[in-house]
């Protein structure tokens, strides 16, 4: 892959939703991942402009997106909701700026790259034209990461999923959320329903973003979806995703159905040797990955992993990861080393 910016020292990156629950782990991981930044340049809404972020140490003043001239930058991060990437990606990438988009926006559309490093860092290819790269769905991006190795050795036909999903994956509204609800339901008052589409404390809701005519979920939708673009494949995919009342970190039961032989002692070998994945599988231990720990951790965590005894070659696995880091946060950020490399 041939170099996509000019080599420098470090790059004007820009952050936008940078006051958000995943635009804070992005400012984060540039730091800790040690991204060669020149200039950071935090971008939010009227609403939060003239606030600070921290980066580096240092306090950065908030700039207010809709008012920002990106003439001169080299990244933008975007993690501000869909409408707000629809507006203004466009904007940045006209203006010589490559886009990591985190939201849904720009996933499906044909000319547009759907990029998890891992899996298909290929298809960065795309981003030459349009300089739009879009961050795939936190829940679809740990499943591929899983299935990646298993389908390089034998080709996947199948996969039914069931997510559980942290309310982190809904913004830092939905994180309050399930705090305060909690909270005042072990006080005996009175609770609300705001962000999330049902009570979340004590609950467990089979709601993530819209219903569609066919009674999937939009969720359900874009793990189907982007399942298929992200490993250029027809595979059949079905899903049910959930909500819990966890902070970070979805877990997900994945049945994978592949087209020949494929066993549990096989598929461990090849995902303990995968790039970002952490197999932690001990029935006799009881050790298994739980949201509990996978949470602040970069990798996608695989246990349960064990041949399906009703279906020919069939595997069940049990895939963990930290939602805000690797399934948003995080990827963008190894998107951008990608464009830097
Ligand atoms: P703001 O703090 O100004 O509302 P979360 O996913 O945690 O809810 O965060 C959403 C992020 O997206 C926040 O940083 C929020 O900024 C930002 N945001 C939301 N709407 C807009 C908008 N219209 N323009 C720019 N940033 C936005």
């Amino acid at each position: 892959m041939s170099e996509f910016l000019s080599n420098k020292d470090g790059y004007r990156v820009a952050v936008a939703g940078a006051t958000g629950a995943v635009g804070q782990v992005m400012l984060e991981i540039l730091e800790e991942r040690k991204f060669p930044v020149s200039e950071l340049v935090p971008l939010a809404s009227h609403r939060s402009a003239g606030s600070r972020v921290k980066f580096k140490g240092e306090e950065l003043v908030v700039q207010d997106l809709e008012q920002f001239d990106p003439a001169g930058i080299d990244i933008a991060l975007f993690s501000a909701g869909g409408g707000t990437s629809l507006d203004h990606a466009p904007r940045f990438a006209e203006a010589g700026c490559y886009v990591i988009d985190n939201s849904s926006a720009w996933r499906m559309h044909e000319d547009v790259a759907l990029v998890v490093p891992e899996v298909n860092p290929e298809a960065l290819e795309m981003a030459r034209h349009n300089r739009i790269i879009a961050n795939p769905n936190c829940s679809t991006i740990q499943m591929v990461v899983a299935l990646k190795p298993l389908h390089d050795a034998v080709p996947i036909k199948r996969v039914v999923v069931s997510t559980y999903q942290a309310v982190s994956g809904a913004g830092s509204r939905a994180i309050e959320e399930l705090a305060t609800q909690t909270r005042n339901l072990l006080n005996g008052k009175e609770v609300k329903v705001d962000v999330l589409p049902a009570r979340i404390a004590f609950n467990v809701v089979p709601h993530i973003d819209v219903f569609l005519d066919d009674g999937y979920t939009r969720e359900e939708q874009k793990m189907i979806l982007e399942t298929q673009k992200i490993m250029n494949s027809g595979i059949l995919v079905t899903a049910t995703t959930v909500r819990v009342p966890v902070f970070y970190g979805h877990s997900e039961a994945v049945n994978v159905t592949f087209s020949a032989p494929m066993n549990a002692e096989h598929a461990r070998d090849l995902l303990a040797a995968a790039d970002g994945i952490a197999v932690v599988d001990d029935p006799a231990g009881e050790d298994y990955p739980m949201p509990m720990e996978a949470g602040g951790t970069d990798a996608v965590w695989v246990g349960r992993i064990r041949d399906d005894a009703s279906c020919a070659n069939s595997l069940h696995l049990w895939v963990v990861a930290d939602n805000v880091r690797k399934g948003a946060a995080l990827n963008a950020v190894q998107i951008a080393e990608l464009l830097v490399r």
